[in-house]
């Protein structure tokens, strides 16, 4: 059991590991060597990770990787995707190819509308809020004005904010339910800062409003928060081409194929089991390159979940269909990205990132983001329906696998080359290592 410390968070790096290492690894020194061993030599960017959060002792790797061949509303783009999972950039980097040859993907941003909300008590006559709401509504507003002036700038600022009664769902429970524009930024600082003056403001103004009763005065403030539900934050990216210039795949002719393919989106579409790995596999496309660019994947993946379940039953995020012997295959998805602000000046690798899409702004990563996600699930369904996930996967993992047992290079050349034309199981491999060390 990990005793208790106090003062954590207040010992340096070095006594953060030794405390770590003298309760858990038995003192042991190659801990101590693992953690170094991912230490940046540059202190100056060491210091910059170690100042993200709190308690860091390490950093913590993923590869970072490009996806070239991207054709997006006729611009061609090399994506950068930060994730572990062996088959998930060379399945992205085929699609990409794959569409480039069919006029590429397309993709159009909705709308960019952010939600925040103040949860609040109120104990009194309904009618009587809803009056004192809109007698402070503008003012409540211009209370803001020291945090809304810059964005306003940047074209974003308050949409507008509504009184909603919640009463029948919780006793005495009322929302001020706010819209934002946020510009580029991904705006959380923005709407949470926006959302305690409103609370505060609100506050203040009930306690001075002389027609409440004394029980009426009193709102009480729940919380403050932004919302990562945003279904009107949304962006839809599509690709078409003609049946016939599908693949034919060993017995499969084209228009099988399309017919496969729009099955396979149709059982997504209405068995939550499937949707959930199918929308899992978009997500693996999307998450890389929120990472890469410096965004919050948890937010993304908790809107995106919530959105596919709108309608009350969790469903795919994708359609595909045939019509007129065209194939359509499209997603629509809400993103809140952002461009600006948070890790995006800070992390060089995330600047790097921003600079090999253009730098983009935020409605443009929100193109490119969709379309990854796009291409992943195609990907995804274009092996499903035809080889099976497991042959291009293994093939993927086998450099894992490879590595597990500390394969010198030359023995990596001679296994890779014999899996070209051979399965790649985990035991295969195990024994073909043997075979070759033997
Ligand atoms: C694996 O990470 C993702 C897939 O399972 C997605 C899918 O089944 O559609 C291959």
């Amino acid at each position: 059991m990990s005793p208790v410390v106090s003062g954590f968070s207040k010992l340096s790096k070095s006594d953060k590991i030794k405390w770590l290492v003298e309760h858990h690894f038995n003192n042991d020194q190659n801990t101590v060597d693992i953690l170094k061993t991912y230490w940046n030599s540059d202190d100056k960017l060491q210091q910059l990770h170690d100042e993200f959060t709190e308690n860091t002792i390490s950093n913590y790797y993923l590869p970072f990787s490009v996806a070239p061949n991207f054709l997006i509303n006729g611009e061609r783009y090399t994506i950068p995707m930060a994730i572990e999972e062996s088959s998930v950039v060379a399945a992205a980097s085929k699609a990409a190819k794959f569409w480039q040859n069919r006029g590429g993907f397309k993709a159009e941003v909705l709308s960019t509308v952010k939600v925040g909300q103040v949860h609040f008590t109120y104990t009194g006559d309904t009618e009587k809020l809803k009056t004192f709401f809109h007698s402070i509504k503008s003012e409540l507003i211009a209370s803001t004005s020291h945090i809304t002036k810059n964005m306003e700038k940047r074209g974003g600022g308050i949409v507008d904010i509504e009184l909603r009664d919640k009463s029948s769902e919780i006793e005495n429970y009322y929302q001020l339910h706010c819209t934002f524009g946020t510009a580029d930024a991904m705006g959380a600082n923005f709407i949470n800062s926006c959302l305690e003056q409103f609370a505060d403001f609100l506050t203040k103004a009930a306690s001075n409003y002389n027609d409440f009763s004394e029980a009426e005065k009193n709102i009480e403030i729940i919380m403050s928060i932004l919302s990562n539900y945003v279904p009107e934050c949304l962006v839809r990216a599509y690709v078409s081409c003609p049946v016939n210039d599908l693949p034919k795949v060993g017995e499969l002719s084209s228009l099988q194929y399309a017919e496969k393919f729009v099955r396979a989106v149709q059982i997504a579409k209405v068995e939550p089991y499937r949707a959930v790995t199918h929308n899992k596999g978009i997500m693996n496309g999307i998450d890389a390159v929120v990472l890469a660019t410096g965004n919050d994947f948890r937010a993304i993946e908790a809107g995106a979940h919530a959105y596919a379940s709108k309608d009350g039953k969790y469903t795919s995020l994708t359609d595909a269909k045939i019509e007129d012997d065209i194939f359509h295959f499209s997603i629509q998805i809400p993103l809140a990205l952002g461009t600006v602000g948070g890790l995006t000046s800070l992390h060089p690798l995330v600047k790097l990132a921003l600079h090999l899409l253009g730098n983009p702004n935020a409605k443009k990563l929100m193109e490119i983001t969709a379309v990854a996600g796009l291409a992943q699930n195609f990907g995804a369904i274009n092996s499903l329906i035809t080889t099976g996930i497991q042959q291009g996967h293994m093939k993927m993992h086998l450099m894992n696998i490879l590595n597990q047992f500390q394969a010198t290079n030359e023995e990596k050349e001679q296994l890779v080359d014999y899996f070209k034309t051979n399965t790649v199981t985990h035991s295969e491999v195990v024994q073909q290592i043997e075979k070759l060390r033997r």
